[in-house]
């Protein structure tokens, strides 16, 4: 079973999640800069004196690939710790079925390409 992790964190989060994920020893992560928002849509904030709604928040989103479902819940769990402050805005987690996966060197596939 091939199982992508998706998580979007607090950008000030982004240290404690790579820490986290680091120590329970994941074989690959990807990392980038998103724009976004949940449940609460625009806050407002002021620019130049003008209050103007700021719809979109910068975010952290990780990806994790992994072979088990074990190693999804013990993603998921890591995550959730060390991205967790209780106050809104915190994020979420995904995870989805992955088709396949093929390691480019070696043209190994799945379970192979992972670990
Ligand atoms: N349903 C969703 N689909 C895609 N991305 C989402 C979704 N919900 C949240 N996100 C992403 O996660 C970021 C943080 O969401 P956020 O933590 O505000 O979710 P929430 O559901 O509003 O929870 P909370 O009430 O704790 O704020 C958003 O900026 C967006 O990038
Ligand atoms: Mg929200």
């Amino acid at each position: 079973m091939i199982i992508k992790v998706e998580a979007i964190v607090r950008e000030d989060k982004l240290d404690d999640v790579i820490a986290a994920l680091t120590e329970i020893e994941v074989n690959g992560i990807s990392v980038s800069q998103v724009m976004g928002h949940g449940v609460q849509k625009g806050y407002t904030e002021l620019v130049r004196g003008q209050e103007v709604i700021v719809n979109l928040v910068p975010k952290i989103k990780f990806e994790i690939v992994v072979s088990s479902e074990e190693w999804e819940k013990k993603t998921i769990e890591a995550i959730q710790k060390a991205a967790f402050t209780g106050d809104v805005g915190d994020g979420k987690i995904f995870s989805y079925d992955i088709r396949c996966v093929m390691r480019i060197r070696t043209r190994e596939k799945d379970y192979d390409a992972i670990n």
